[in-house]
């Protein structure tokens, strides 16, 4: 019997993982829980063509070798250059430098909290949250606390120096070590911050000496339906200059799930550092060959090709869905949820008294009645509310969606 390390007696299964081998124990269940991206549309015929490219071009094959841990230069190059051309007033040699590949960018993630914190540490997160970052933190005996947000789930600056205002006072602030933020479409609200409310931000944790390490994930930024949204990265806005920064993006949900590869921005060298020396000890360089064939895709115009893609046919995805469920009677029975404007969820908040958590009636009645979700209170760093559910409309075709959505809608008709 093996004696575990405190961090491996801390492991516990990814909900994920059960949500997943619920899908697969019953195959008549319509999975509206996991973000997989769909089948439908992956880039299978740039992938072969990269493929081709790569396997006819002169000389050895270096993409079948090992690469550097850091990345492949030229698609750090091209990353950098993509995003140099969203936000002109990046410095895109500096980016260059800073920018790091790797495996996925859920990697970069646990890089990030490897380097910066130890068990007891606190890490802001926002309101809701990814929940696989929340389950990473608590893997790594890290606290995870709520940025206040209004009812409109617009951060709460005031609220916000308020609670800094508390942890100076009780000593906690010495244990802050970062801010971790899903700003684009974010998973699982859907919402994006806007530029006043980054600043505002900036200027709360700076006025309460809290100039702390700060994660930006981007990873659906590029899944807009009709326009980008319009606010700069933290990278950008001046207001941020002075804290250190992980810009996070990846290359999964915009092109190909199952290459695996995101990327990160550092813009404190040091800290850059320490995620790469960790980054040697995992892997030491992610998968050379997927990079290879993210580099073709994107210095041939297949990556954009695709996403000229997918845009609509995920918008189209979630209007099947939402119109779905708003034609089945949700909001007049006190369900209430936002259009996203990208991304791939559907976050919906149902009436207060109604318990939607993973041991819940309501969850076992749904999963009887043949759909999945992923439940609401898994998102939450703290104070979890139990009446909130996120659907993912990237996996199912839209006749399943409707049947998914009509399957829900028959369910929370029963527990009104
Ligand atoms: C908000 C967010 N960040 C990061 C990731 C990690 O994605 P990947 O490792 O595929 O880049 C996901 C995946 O669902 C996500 O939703």
């Amino acid at each position: 019997m093996p004696v575990f390390s405190a961090l491996g007696r801390r492991a516990r299964p990814p909900t994920i993982a059960r949500l997943m081998s619920l899908a697969l124990d019953n195959p008549r269940l319509l999975s509206l829980a996991a973000g997989f991206t769909d089948n439908r549309t992956l880039p299978v015929a740039a992938v072969q063509s990269a493929v081709a490219v790569l396997a006819a071009s002169p000389g050895e094959p270096e993409w079948l070798q090992y690469g550097a841990n850091q990345g492949r230069p030229r698609l750090r190059e091209l990353l950098a250059a993509r995003l140099g051309a969203v936000e002109p007033g990046l410095d895109v040699a500096a980016v260059h430098r800073e920018l790091f590949v790797t495996n996925g960018s859920q990697q970069a993630l646990y890089l990030a909290m490897q380097a910066l914190c130890d068990p007891g540490d606190i890490v802001l997160v926002d309101r809701p949250s990814y929940f696989v970052f929340l389950e990473l933190l608590s893997g790594l005996g890290v606290e995870a606390r709520s940025l206040p947000v209004d009812a409109a789930g617009k951060l709460d600056t005031p609220a916000l120096g308020a609670q800094l205002g508390a942890m100076a006072a009780s000593g906690e602030r010495a244990r802050l070590k970062a801010v971790y933020l899903v700003s684009y479409f974010s998973n699982p609200s859907g919402r994006s911050l806007d530029a006043a409310e980054k600043n505002a931000l900036a200027a709360t944790l700076a006025a309460h000496d809290a100039v702390v390490p700060v994660i930006e994930d981007a990873a659906y930024r590029e899944l807009w339906f009709d326009a980008p949204h319009p606010a700069p990265s933290l990278l950008a806005l001046p207001a941020w200059a002075k804290f250190p920064r992980l810009w996070l993006s990846t290359l999964t949900k915009p092109f190909a799930t199952g290459l695996k590869a995101g990327y990160g921005i550092c813009t404190d060298a040091d800290w850059l550092a320490r995620m790469l020396y960790t980054k040697g000890h995992h892997d030491f360089g992610t998968a050379n060959f997927n990079q290879a064939v993210c580099e073709q895709a994107l210095a041939g115009g297949a990556f954009d090709a695709h996403l000229a893609v997918i845009r609509p046919a995920y918008a189209r995805k979630m209007h099947a869905l939402h119109g779905a469920l708003a034609a089945a009677g949700l909001p007049a029975r006190g369900w209430r949820w936002r259009e996203p404007a990208g991304g791939l969820y559907l976050w919906l908040e149902a009436p207060p008294a109604l318990d939607t958590g993973l041991d819940s009636a309501f969850c076992r009645a749904c999963v009887e009645a043949g759909v999945l979700y992923v439940p609401g209170e898994l998102c939450f760093g703290d104070a979890v509310p139990r009446n909130f559910v996120r659907l993912s409309y990237g996996v199912l075709a839209e006749p399943d969606l409707t049947e998914a959505a009509r399957r829900f809608a028959t369910v929370a008709e029963k527990f009104v």
